[in-house]
């Protein structure tokens, strides 16, 4: 089952119960496309709220728009909606059912920076139906461009952004120069996830509510044993809180922030929505996707998937990131399958601590996060896989990443009388 949550305590600034569907009007009626007659109060409103970015790292928005708008020169908005985590579907989602909110992020976005040109970069068909449809209706002369990319894990990565929208392959290159400074077209861009370009087009039209809309987060839920949802709630909810609605109070682990920020053990259940509380506890919020494991589930096959999918999407453009998912997930692979030696847990280990930060990208540092969390966070079980599988990686076991896969929930799918507390969203 997937579905639609919130739980914010009233729906006015939740993205998801917004009345701004498909269709131009509603979204008028309640503010939409509002004229911005001072962009500097608005960033200024931002940086009051602390609004950070939703595509992973959670860096403050304000300052990459301070940082655009004080480029000499002309500038360029992008709405990135590629959403590479196969665990996430918040960006799909918006990109499907609120194009205007995201449009609208961009008009602001540009407002403030002074760009002159947008563009809404995604990979997903219905996506591009619908933001194309909606740039028809939108009221405004901002030239935005709709860019097209294949899906792959890397695609979203901001070089790899500006690289597919000026022609090339989707792919990350070294940093510096990050986009702010030079990016698409050479010129200094404000790349911002689509989840944070709607926050801003709902805080402009409800200046009253913006601290709620800042403080909020777009969480994908899944887990083998229990359902899938979207779900919306304020920052610090605790994960047992999010578990709970969807029938994953049992599990007993839950992998943070899509394939971003590792395994968690015991504790997972007071752990914060949020990216400081989650950072310090080892994890990362990243995309706000969480997968849940259940008993049934081995923290061994699930990281040795995990890793195999991410080796499986290296760009294969640095030679230590080729080598190094490689390694790590062919050597979880014999450990899940009994066939470990004596310094298999010893070289998990150490590659996990020397490989993070090698790549131009973070998938490699993703890859050794999973690894130093699953042996952090299960030693027993690791120890217990010495020798001999245990039944669940002795048994057939995908090895694509397809447990980690959610289909995207329609806006009126959710069932709130299965889960008592959640809101049923407007359709
Ligand atoms: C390997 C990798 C993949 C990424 N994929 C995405 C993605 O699919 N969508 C996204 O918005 N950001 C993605 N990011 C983060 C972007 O590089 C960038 O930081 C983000 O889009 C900026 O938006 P924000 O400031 O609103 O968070 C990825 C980062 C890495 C390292
Ligand atoms: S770190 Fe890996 S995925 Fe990232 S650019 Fe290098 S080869 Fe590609």
């Amino acid at each position: 089952m997937t579905g639609v949550f919130t739980l914010l305590p009233e729906g006015r600034n939740s993205l998801l119960t917004h009345p701004a569907s498909g269709d131009l009007a509603p979204y008028v009626a309640v503010g939409g496309y509002a004229p911005v007659p001072r962009p500097d109060r608005l960033l200024e409103q931002i940086a009051a709220v602390g609004l950070r970015g939703r595509g992973g790292a959670g860096f403050p928005a304000a300052v990459k728009l301070r940082t655009v708008r004080h480029s000499p020169g002309p500038t360029v908005v992008v709405a990135n909606g590629e959403e590479g985590e196969p665990g996430s579907v918040k960006d799909r989602w918006l990109l499907r059912h609120r194009p205007h909110l995201v449009l609208d992020g961009v008009r602001l976005a540009a407002a403030m920076t002074g760009a002159g040109r947008g563009c809404v970069y995604l990979s997903d068909a219905l996506a591009e139906t619908a933001v194309r449809r909606a740039l028809t209706e939108r009221p405004g002369d901002l030239r935005i461009d709709v860019v097209r990319t294949r899906h792959t894990y890397v695609a979203g990565e901001e070089t790899a952004v500006v690289r597919r929208i000026d022609g090339g392959p989707a792919l990350p290159t070294a940093k510096p120069p990050r986009p702010f400074e030079r990016g698409v077209g050479g010129l200094p861009t404000l790349l911002a996830n689509v989840e944070t370009l709607a926050r801003i087009a709902v805080l402009h039209s409800q200046p009253d509510t913006a601290a709620a809309v800042a403080g909020s987060h777009l969480v994908t839920v899944s887990g083998t044993g229990g359902a899938s949802a979207l779900i919306e709630a304020p920052a610090g909810t605790h994960l047992k809180a999010l578990a709970a609605l969807l029938g994953h109070g049992r599990a007993d682990a839950v992998l943070l922030g899509g394939l971003f920020g590792g395994l968690h053990g015991a504790g997972w259940r007071g752990l914060p929505l949020d990216h400081d509380g989650l950072a310090t506890a080892g994890g990362a919020l990243g995309c706000g996707a969480l997968h849940f494991l259940h008993p049934e589930d081995c923290p061994v096959a699930v990281a040795t998937e995990a890793t195999a999918y991410l080796a499986a999407q290296s760009a294969r453009q640095c030679g230590v990131c080729v080598s190094g998912t490689g390694a790590l997930a062919e050597t979880l692979m014999s450990l899940a399958h009994g066939g470990s030696c004596d310094d298999t847990t010893e070289k998990l280990r150490r590659w996990s601590r020397q490989l993070p930060g090698r790549g131009a990208c973070g998938l490699l540092d993703a890859a050794a996060r999973i690894v130093a969390s699953l042996l952090s966070h299960f030693p027993d079980r690791v120890d217990d896989h010495r020798g001999s599988a245990c039944p669940v990686c002795a048994g057939p076991a995908p090895s694509d990443g397809r447990r980690f896969v959610v289909a995207v929930p329609r806006p009126d799918s959710s069932d709130s009388s299965a889960h008592p507390g959640a809101e049923r969203t407007a359709p």
